[in-house]
């Protein structure tokens, strides 16, 4: 399979705040991200493997600034890495100053996507080229990232788990 480069798959979602959305304290509610989070994740999973691509699991959320109602929210979703059958997604969620227009980091995910075929049985997908030095640092640590992910979910045994044992001894 040729190899893809992550901005043939990028996703960017840019949506409002509205008042259902919201916890008491009139910030976007945690759930509502998440599942917008997964939504343009999984566009570009599907982007990048032309298949139907499902979502294994969720490696890492921050939800480092709450995000008011009414603000402009603009997530990009792209391929980080890619396996044999699977996908590391990184989606930056981005806000949107009402005054000055200027944009601040709010919140950063990590997904990753199984491609499936008609059966739901994985499938290979494309490799990825990253291109920018970010996609590059992105890169390097989604094998790691992959590694705990599999040891936390009971799927490899901590013993096999390579990088994470580079990382400590
Ligand atoms: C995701 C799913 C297809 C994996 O199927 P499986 O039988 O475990 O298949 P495999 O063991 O061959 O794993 C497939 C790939 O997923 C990866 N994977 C599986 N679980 C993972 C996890 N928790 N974290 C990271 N990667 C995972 C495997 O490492 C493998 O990657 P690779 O082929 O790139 O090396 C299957 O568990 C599934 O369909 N889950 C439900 C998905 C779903 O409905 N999501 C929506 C939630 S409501």
């Amino acid at each position: 399979m040729n190899p893809k480069k992550p901005s043939d798959s990028r996703t960017v979602m840019t949506d409002l705040v509205l008042p259902s959305e919201t916890n008491p304290l009139n910030n976007l509610f945690g759930g509502e991200l998440l599942a917008r989070m997964d939504r343009a994740a999984s566009i570009t999973a599907r982007r990048h493997s032309r298949r139907v691509a499902v979502t294994a699991s969720v490696n890492h959320v921050a939800f480092n600034r709450s995000v008011p109602l009414g603000s402009v929210v603009t997530l990009e979703a792209a391929i980080s890495r890619t396996f044999r059958t699977s996908m590391e997604v990184y989606i930056d969620v981005w806000m949107e100053d009402r005054v000055s227009g200027e944009r601040t980091k709010a919140n950063e995910a990590i997904y990753t996507f199984v491609a499936v075929d008609e059966t739901g049985k994985p499938t290979v997908v494309p490799p990825i080229e990253p291109e920018t030095e970010l996609e590059k640092i992105r890169f390097d640590g989604a094998l790691r990232r992959k590694q705990l992910s599999l040891v936390l979910a009971g799927k490899m045994k901590p013993h096999d788990a390579t990088e994470l044992k580079a990382l400590f001894i």
